[in-house]
């Protein structure tokens, strides 16, 4: 039934993520105005979909399609599957107070993943009662994703003339409730091939669970996937940091292990090969106070923007961050220290403080060669899929979010994504060869420039004259955050860390501040900048291996 790949663990895996990927993408899109950071750094670089394809005239065949939207009250949803000709559903809000059996339909076949998996059943929640009539063949079966922006579920129908319920046990919020009611669940028919994938899922789960059981499952994972080994640092697990010792530019990598946040930072570790999930980078003022400065702050109203906040108030959230941050210092090397412009980076600080995080090049930072394995179109077909279904529960972000990169690429305006598609085919381009056009850094987006955690310090540096002489031909967008922590600019003698960071204990190379695990930047500190450095580097799990001077 499922499909058999030539990598089968791999493929699958990234599958997993991929989905992984949707699921959250639409939770936090509605939920918070939008935080795309968790998202978009998960879309891997490779995506195989075996099964698909191969009878396929166009690219567009591939998407999958929307059905209907199950709305509570009113005529039920009717329509044609691949499988069933008449299909019917309805709609019934169970109210609060009383939990249904499972939202997982089916014994360990349908499943989903939430935004809070934690939250409680007081709103009520939903069942779904469908109906599948005349199929096209006594085996076929027909595959469905049930989808509100603040969840994904699945299951798949393989029986006619049967009344299948899917449950909704609670909703994640009120809002949930209220989108639905006007709104309806939308329902969107797969290509059949992507149940193996679906079904994978019931792996991640555990890895979003902001429990001890949780924070294990992050371990294991990166463990087994990317090698990582986790050891215990020598107490203290925080560091006492004298502000004296810090100098602007020097940079904080950080590594999320427990709770959403470690999850999506756990996926995206594993897809982007780095072994951080998100940066920031120190300035200090005149008068000696310390700043953190960064892409992705959270504000008061949810939105993720680029900040600078008093060291003392940022150490006190990261003490307090339930999701266990590990955090290392990486000082700058002297030298570069003393070529690094101050006023210049502040500068650059000041003029982009207060604009959003940069989600429209964040993809583009990691499809950036050709896949080896894979045929195009096969490999980027799953990204289309999910920018599909993404586009029609939020049309608003998704024109955001990539269809203003995608136009960028093809130098054309306002095309939408079947637009993009249609004119990316008739270019005689595949859709993975236009999701590998490098990102320009000068590229201006509707709402600003565009930077990631690591785009916007990575562009202090420039601003600051840290890629000096190659200034002008480093596209820093084009980096992730482990070509970040691979630069040849930080600190390469041990014993001129500070005290206080306790790196001879534990054998580092850099400063650990906070975390009771020793942080493995492997490769840290290794490669000169060099000009059109990191166009053109795969990342592969397990070993990543990066090509000199790609
Ligand atoms: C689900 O599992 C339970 C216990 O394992 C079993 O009693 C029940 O019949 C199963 N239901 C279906 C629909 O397979
Ligand atoms: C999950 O939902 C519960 C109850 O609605 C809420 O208290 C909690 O803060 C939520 N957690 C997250 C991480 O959103
Ligand atoms: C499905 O439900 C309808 C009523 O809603 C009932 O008449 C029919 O017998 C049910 N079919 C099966 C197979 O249980
Ligand atoms: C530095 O201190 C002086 C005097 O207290 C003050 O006027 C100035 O605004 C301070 N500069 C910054 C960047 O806070
Ligand atoms: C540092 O940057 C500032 C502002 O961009 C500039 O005026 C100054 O000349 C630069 N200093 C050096 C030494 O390059
Ligand atoms: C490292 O720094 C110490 C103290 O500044 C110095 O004595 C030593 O020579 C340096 N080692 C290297 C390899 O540069």
């Amino acid at each position: 039934m499922a499909a058999a790949p030539s990598h089968p663990r791999r493929g699958r895996l990234l599958l997993i993520v991929v989905v992984a990927l949707l699921l959250r993408a639409m939770a936090v899109a509605a939920a918070a105005a939008f935080r795309a950071r968790d998202v978009l750094p998960l879309l891997p670089r490779r995506v195989a979909w075996q099964l698909m394809g191969a009878t396929a005239h166009s690219a567009v065949d591939l998407l999958p399609s929307f059905v209907a939207a199950v709305a509570p009250g009113g005529a039920p949803a009717a329509w044609r599957g691949a499988c069933f000709a008449d299909n019917q559903a309805v709609l019934s809000l169970i109210p609060g107070g009383g939990a249904g059996s499972g939202a997982a339909g089916r014994n360990g076949t349908g499943g989903g993943i939430s935004g809070n998996t934690s939250s409680s059943s007081s709103l009520g929640g939903a069942v779904i009662h469908l109906k599948t009539a005349s199929p096209e063949s006594w085996t076929c079966m027909d595959l469905y994703v049930f989808a509100t922006p603040y969840r994904i579920a699945w299951d798949y129908y393989m029986r006619s003339n049967e009344n299948h319920t899917f449950e909704i046990k609670a909703w994640e919020e009120a809002a949930e409730l209220e989108y639905v009611k006007q709104h309806g669940i939308a329902v969107f028919l797969m290509p059949s091939g992507m149940l193996g994938m679906l079904l994978s899922l019931v792996d991640v789960i555990p890895l979003f669970s902001n429990t001890g059981w949780g924070q294990d499952a992050n371990l294991a994972f990166l463990k087994k996937h990317m090698g990582t080994s986790f050891q215990k640092r020598s107490q203290p697990w925080s560091a006492n940091i004298r502000r004296e010792d810090v100098h602007s530019g020097d940079f904080l990598a950080l590594s999320k292990i427990r709770g959403r946040w470690g999850g999506f930072q756990t996926l995206e570790k594993w897809v982007t090969g780095a072994f951080a999930g998100h940066t920031a980078v120190f300035l200090k003022d005149e008068n000696g106070t310390l700043w953190v400065a960064e892409s992705g702050y959270e504000n008061k109203k949810g939105d993720e923007i680029i900040s600078m906040t008093p060291w003392d108030e940022w150490w006190g959230m990261a003490l307090k961050d339930d999701s266990n941050p590990q955090i290392a210092l990486l000082p700058l090397h002297p030298d570069v220290r003393a070529r690094f412009n101050e006023s210049a980076a502040w500068n650059f600080a000041r003029s982009m403080y207060g604009k959003p995080y940069g989600y429209h090049n964040m993809i583009f930072s990691w499809i950036d060669t050709m896949s080896e394995n894979y045929p195009p179109p096969l490999d980027s077909n799953l990204v289309m899929a999910i920018m599909s279904m993404w586009t029609r529960l939020q049309p608003h972000y998704a024109s955001n979010m990539w269809n203003e990169a995608l136009n960028k690429r093809l130098g054309t305006e306002k095309l939408d994504l079947h637009g993009i598609i249609t004119e990316t085919e008739r270019r005689g381009l595949s859709f993975n060869q236009l999701l590998t056009i490098p990102e320009r850094d000068d590229w201006e987006y509707s709402d600003g420039k565009s930077t990631t955690c690591v785009a916007f310090i990575l562009s202090m540096y420039k601003a600051a004259g840290v890629f000096a002489p190659f200034t002008e031909s480093i596209q820093v967008t084009e980096f992730t955050i482990r070509d970040a922590y691979m630069l040849k600019i930080f600190e390469d003698n041990q014993t001129r860390l500070p005290g206080w960071c306790n790196a001879a204990a534990d054998m580092l190379p850099f400063c650990q501040i906070l975390g009771e695990y020793k942080m493995d930047l492997p490769e840290y500190n290794t490669i000169e900048p060099y000009a059109n450095m990191n166009e053109n580097c795969p990342s592969a799990p397990p070993t990543y291996n990066r090509p000199a001077g790609c």
